[in-house]
This record gives C-alpha cells, sequence and structure tokens, in this order.
C-alpha cells in the first residue's frame, strides 16, 4: 500500500537533519580522499559512471537515506508510475514516458489500447517517413531531396531535442549518419524564426510542427511565420510540414500537413525527447537506428533505476543525495557543467526538466509544504564556465552543489598535442582538478586568495557521448527528477506555474488591461 507523505513527516529525515555532517575538506584530503572516490561510484548503464566521492555523505549518511528511500517509498511509487497509476493527480494523469523506451513492467492499456504498442508504432511511422524522406521517395514538389529539417516547437517541444541534437550532430557526421542538417524554431520572437528562415534554403526544408496541446501561441505563430514564408517562395505548406502532437489537439483534426504523428497527454512536454517529439527531429536528422540507440540507452538506465537498492541505483542515490544537500544544508542551487561542447544546451533541457517538475510550494494533495522543494539550476559547458562565473561558485557566499559531466575521448577524434597534452587531455584535467580545487580549498594567509573550499560535486564519467550514453544520462536525470519529486511529495508532472503569464499576455494582447498592467503595455508599444 502506497502512502504519500510529506518529507518533514518522515522518521528517517529526522534522523538525517541530526546526523553529523561531513567535513569534505578533510574527507577528500590524502589516502583517505583517493579512497573515497575510488569506492564512491556507481554504473548508470552504458559503462557511464555515477561517482559522488566528492559529495558531501559519508556511510552512516548513506544509511541514512537508504532508510529515507525506503521510507518514502520510491521503488514502489516508481513501479506504480511505469505501471500506469494515475500518478500526476493534478491534471489526472497518467506519467508514461518511460513506455516509448521499454516496457518496465506490465501492460499498460489505456484509453482501450496498449500504450508501449501505440508509442512503438508512433516511432515506427517516423522511422518508414524518415526512410523515404532519406531515399528520396518522399521530397519536395520539384522531385528534390529534402536537406533540412527544422523543428518548430516549444517548451519541452524544443529544449530536448535541440540538446540532443546539437549533442550528436558531430558524433553523427564523424560516423556517417548525418542524414540532414536540423534547426530549431521556438521563440515568439519574430527574429528567431526570420532568422532560421534567413539561413536555410525553404524548398529543400521539411518542417515538424510539434505542439502536444495544439494551442501553444509562441507555437501557432512561428507556424504561421513559416506557412506564409513558404507562399511567398511559391511552395505549398501542406507539402512541407508534418506535425507531432497529440490526438485530442486541434492540431490532429488539421489536413495541413504531408503526415501527422501521435504522442499523449500521459507524456509531460519535458519527458517527451523519447517520443515523437524528439523522435522525428532525430530521425530524419540521424536516421531511425541512431534514434534506436538513443532509446536503448534510456531503457537501461530506466532499467536500473527499478533497484530499490540506493547504492546500486545512480538515479535514486543522486536524488536523495541532492535532497540532503537542499534541505539539510540548505543549498539552494545546482549547477549542471558538462565537459563537452556538445552538451551546451543540455543545461536548458535540465532547467525545464527539473524546475518545472518540482518548482512546487504545494504538495500532492495542494497543501502547503514546510520545506524547501526543487533547486534553481543553471549551467554551461566546462572549461567555458571557468571563465565565468565559477569565481562565485568557488570564493561567493553560497555554497552550490554541482553536476560535472567528462568523456575520456572527443567525438570527433581530431585533436593535437600542445605542449605535451591534448585537447581532450586539457579538457578532463581540467573538470578533474576542478572537482579537488572545489571539494578541498586551499589555504592562504592572503584571504583575497583563500579557497574554503568544502563545495561537493559529482561526475558521470563516461568513454564518449555516443546516442546510447546520452539516452542514459537523459533518463538518468528524468528518473532524479522523479525520485526528488517522490521524497518532496510534490507532483512533478503539472505545472500550473507557467499558466498566469499566458492568461495577462492575452488580456494584454486584447487591450483588456488596466492600472499596471497597462502602463508596462503602454511603454511597449503593444
Ligand atoms: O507552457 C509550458 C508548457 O506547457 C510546457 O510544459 C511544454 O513543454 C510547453 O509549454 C510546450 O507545450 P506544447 O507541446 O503543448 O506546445
Amino acid at each position: 500500500m502506497i502512502a504519500w507523505k510529506n518529507m518533514d513527516t518522515l522518521a528517517a529525515y529526522e534522523e538525517l537533519c541530526a546526523a553529523q555532517r561531513v567535513n569534505l575538506v578533510e574527507a577528500m584530503s590524502g589516502e583517505a580522499g583517493a579512497q573515497r572516490v575510488k569506492s564512491y561510484t556507481v554504473p548508470m548503464g552504458e559503462g557511464l559512471d555515477f561517482n559522488y566521492g566528492a559529495r558531501p555523505v559519508d556511510d552512516k549518511i548513506l544509511e541514512i537515506l537508504e532508510k529515507l528511500a525506503a521510507e518514502a517509498q520510491l521503488s514502489e511509487k516508481y513501479e506504480a508510475l511505469y505501471n500506469g497509476e494515475v500518478i500526476n493527480t493534478g491534471e489526472k494523469r497518467r506519467v508514461l514516458h518511460h513506455l516509448t523506451r521499454g516496457q518496465l513492467g506490465e501492460t499498460v492499456m489505456a484509453d482501450g489500447v496498449d500504450k508501449r504498442a501505440f508509442y512503438v508504432e508512433q516511432q515506427e511511422k517516423i522511422a518508414d517517413l524518415a526512410k523515404k524522406v532519406h531515399a528520396g521517395e518522399i521530397t519536395n514538389v520539384a522531385g528534390e531531396k529534402f536537406t533540412t529539417v527544422v523543428q518548430i516547437g516549444i517548451g519541452g517541444s524544443d529544449l530536448g531535442p535541440r540538446a540532443i541534437y546539437l549533442a550528436l550532430e558531430n558524433w553523427a557526421k564523424v560516423n556517417g549518419t548525418l542524414k540532414m542538417k536540423a534547426e530549431f524554431i521556438s521563440n515568439v520572437d519574430p527574429d528567431d524564426a526570420a532568422g532560421v528562415l534567413n539561413k536555410i534554403d525553404v524548398a529543400h526544408s521539411l518542417f515538424i510542427l510539434v505542439s502536444k496541446s495544439g494551442t501553444t501561441l509562441e507555437t501557432l505563430t512561428n507556424e504561421s511565420f513559416v506557412k506564409d514564408a513558404l507562399e511567398k517562395a511559391g511552395l505549398d505548406p501542406a507539402k512541407h510540414m508534418v506535425a507531432v502532437t497529440s490526438e485530442t489537439s486541434p492540431l490532429a483534426k488539421n489536413s495541413g500537413y504531408l503526415a501527422a504523428f501521435f504522442m499523449d497527454d500521459y507524456i509531460g512536454g519535458r519527458y517527451s525527447s523519447t517520443s515523437g517529439v524528439g523522435g522525428a527531429v532525430l530521425s530524419l536528422a540521424f536516421g531511425p537506428e541512431v534514434f534506436a540507440q538513443f532509446l536503448d540507452g534510456a531503457a537501461e538506465a530506466d532499467a536500473l533505476a527499478k533497484n530499490p537498492d540506493m547504492k546500486h541505483n545512480a538515479a535514486m542515490l543522486d536524488a536523495l543525495i541532492g535532497v540532503y544537500e537542499r534541505n539539510v544544508l540548505g543549498y539552494p542551487t545546482t549547477a549542471v557543467l558538462p565537459y563537452s561542447q556538445a552538451m551546451s544546451r543540455f543545461p536548458a533541457h535540465l532547467q525545464q526538466l527539473d524546475m518545472e517538475s518540482n518548482g512546487k510550494s504545494v504538495n500532492r494533495f495542494g497543501e502547503a509544504v514546510n520545506y524547501a522543494t526543487g533547486p534553481i539550476i543553471f549551467g554551461e559547458p566546462g572549461t567555458n564556465g571557468q571563465h565565468s562565473f565559477y569565481q562565485l561558485l568557488h570564493q561567493g557566499t553560497n555554497i552550490v552543489p554541482l553536476q560535472f559531466m567528462g568523456f575520456r575521448n572527443s567525438q570527433m577524434g581530431s585533436d593535437v598535442v600542445i605542449q605535451g597534452s591534448t585537447s581532450q587531455q586539457k579538457l578532463c584535467a581540467n573538470v578533474a582538478a576542478q572537482i579537488i580545487a572545489f571539494a578541498c580549498g586551499k589555504e592562504d594567509e592572503d584571504r583575497n586568495k583563500y579557497f574554503a573550499g568544502g563545495r561537493p560535486s559529482s561526475i558521470i564519467i563516461g568513454d564518449k557521448l555516443t546516442p546510447k550514453a546520452l539516452g542514459a544520462i537523459l533518463a538518468h536525470f528524468e528518473n532524479k527528477v522523479m525520485f526528488q519529486g517522490f521524497v518532496w511529495n510534490v507532483n512533478s508532472f503539472d505545472q500550473e506555474g507557467v499558466q498566469l503569464g499566458k492568461v495577462l499576455a492575452k488580456r494584454v494582447l486584447a487591450h483588456d488591461t488596466d492600472g499596471a498592467l497597462k502602463v508596462y503595455s503602454d511603454l511597449l508599444n503593444i
């Protein structure tokens, strides 16, 4: 029997608050530090390891976190979720994104269909379209191949797919699987659409309109913007556009598309990268086989997340240590720092995933909670961030837990030896150095040059950023956010907090304003 309880009613949480804290500077120094880094590591699928040697925990705290995992019934709640229970209570929906990459438990029947079969069917339809486009069986009106694919969508219909495309673009180039270049239009800022349209050849471009709801202002506006450009170029928009949406959305009934592919309300936007939302653009750009590899990586991480033994479940462990840092140590933010230029947009994806999921002040029953929930997420790829905000991370008044990622090998393989090391070695040397600098600090009589240390981090380490590895990383974070939502007893799958601004913007556009809103509208010349 599952009980949904607030975190501060759990005995293990009380014990956690009372536990002796770890002195990270001491723990990470000398031979003891070396042993810690060797032993505090857990596989997270696809040859990746989650190393938490520099997180502020010890065996005692880990033991209490294991109790917390059991008391909060994290494994049972995950099982209920993937078996199709209505976990998104706010919207009265199941939460089924795991089914887009595998069958973790029982067959989930909803709306009269087997949901895994439904998602696979959509993936197969997308694969079929992609193959026909690549083979020149589906072409523009002049019979010429499409060379570019452009995704029109925002939020979850943009961030994940864009981050994944960028993460794999160079990998695909060197592996000979870059079939089409992808571009993305998301912002309602007309300069976004105009900028993309200016740099592509519209006659050879296939547009994917992606909106689960089919009602998002930005996406519908950009669709019209693109259709206008196509018409001005003498082209029929219906021959250049496909749609990915839910069967219940207004777009589903629109005949103005070459093809339509479906997801449903059981897949939240920020969890939709492995559905048709990511599947269409990634299959067209890289080929369906590469997208399938990406799904396999995610499925492996999902399966590992089933392990009730926290020490062998990287997503659960990461989640619980994060809760300890957020609620007991009081750290309000987390930085995502991939030492991989390819992952440049991954922090932006995690911002939505984490903050839209767990940025809540009420529990699943709509009652105010008396503890902090989701942290503020931000990040940049290393080493770029080192020359920017790392000053505050090293010496500022806030302690910011850090999530590093690093790969032993580059994706493209092209490198030079300068002053005795390759660029890849320099990149990896920097991330190793940063972990120790943050954790151990440095004594100095000059207080301006003193580093207090005690700044925690973990690192995901892999051989190379491949489609499978990326899938495993994506699923790791989805599952981590889910487990944290379970501990905090919030509904991680709705997003009421984005609605108010949309309503007010509509009023501004309808000139239905007064007071300060009218003044701002006038100042902005609306
Ligand atoms: O406004 C927030 C949001 O609903 C996100 O949750 C979602 O990812 C995004 O808008 C786009 O929604 P849609 O795919 O329905 O256009």
